[in-house]
Parts: C-alpha cells; structure tokens; sequence
C-alpha cells in the first residue's frame, strides 16, 4: 500500500513509494538532523539551529506522514485490534516527543544539552522501533483475509449435502 507523498514526481509518470520506501526516507532525515543536534548536545552546547531544523521536519515531514498512515492505512487496513492499537499507541507517543522538543526548540521548556541529547536519542529509538512495527503490521502478508459474503458462503457449501 501506498501513501501519496505529494512530491518528487510532478509528471506522475513515476510509480508510488511504498511504505518502506518513506520510512526510509524519513529514518535518513531524521538521523541526518538528530546527528547534528546531537554534536552539539554531547559538547555541551545548545543547538538552536540544529534543533530548529529538526523540530521543523518532524513538524512537516513526520507528523504529516503519521496523519496519512492514520487516514489513508488504519481506516482500510484488515489488521487485528490489538495490532492497530500498538501503531496508534506508537504515533501518540511520538507525537508526545515531538512536542518535547518543539518546546525545547521554542524556550519553553529548559532543558540542559544533555537533557536534550536523551530526549532526541529517545525520539530516535521510539521511531525506529515504530517503522520496523508498522512494516511488519501493514505488510500485505501480514492481512487478515476478508470474511466471506453471505452470498460465496452460500455457493460454497451448496455442493456438500
Ligand atoms: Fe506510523
């Protein structure tokens, strides 16, 4: 299954993403970004501009694309309760880290550099662990099949008297 990510491809000549494909994409960012907030962190310093940069992609790129699995995949998506669960469980608490560090990133919240370290090295932990889960769930294996329509299960069982 696919999400629209309503870049790269202005010609629409290109096939879509798939799910992995943007993962990917946004563990790369986020790694990019979290390493540079995080130089500067372990020196004992305030990254301002770093974390701003990394507030800003988790603001439009991540959050985007857990709105869009939440609209486009977990409304379609044939998967266990206790499946679907966990992914929404996952997204709330990444949201919870992201606002974290937008407060950080905005003064509000006064964090020491290692304080912030932690938290962004927890941000990465709890998406990478998130990625690997929702992979796993939504994978087209991992579906639960249809029930079967009142009219197939009749057809199916009218041979067997
Ligand atoms: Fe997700």
């Amino acid at each position: 299954m696919t999400i629209p990510t309503g870049d790269g491809d202005p010609t629409g000549t290109l096939p879509p993403a798939s799910l992995s494909d943007e993962h990917a994409v946004l563990r790369r960012e986020v790694t990019s970004r979290a390493d540079r907030v995080l130089r500067e962190a372990d020196e004992g310093r305030w990254p301002a501009e770093e974390l701003a940069a990394l507030v800003d992609y988790l603001h439009l790129e991540v959050l985007r694309q857990v709105v869009d699995e939440e609209w486009l995949l977990f409304r379609t998506a044939r998967h266990t309760p206790d499946d679907m669960a966990r992914l929404r469980a996952d997204h709330l608490e990444l949201r919870l880290t992201i606002e974290e560090l937008a407060q950080a990133a905005a003064g509000g919240r006064t964090l020491r550099p290692a304080q912030l370290g932690a938290t962004v090295r927890d941000l990465q932990t709890e998406l990478d662990a998130h990625l690997a889960a929702e992979e796993k769930i939504l994978s087209p294996s991992r579906r639960r099949p249809r029930p079967a329509s009142p009219a197939s299960a009749r057809s199916r069982t009218s041979g067997m008297r």
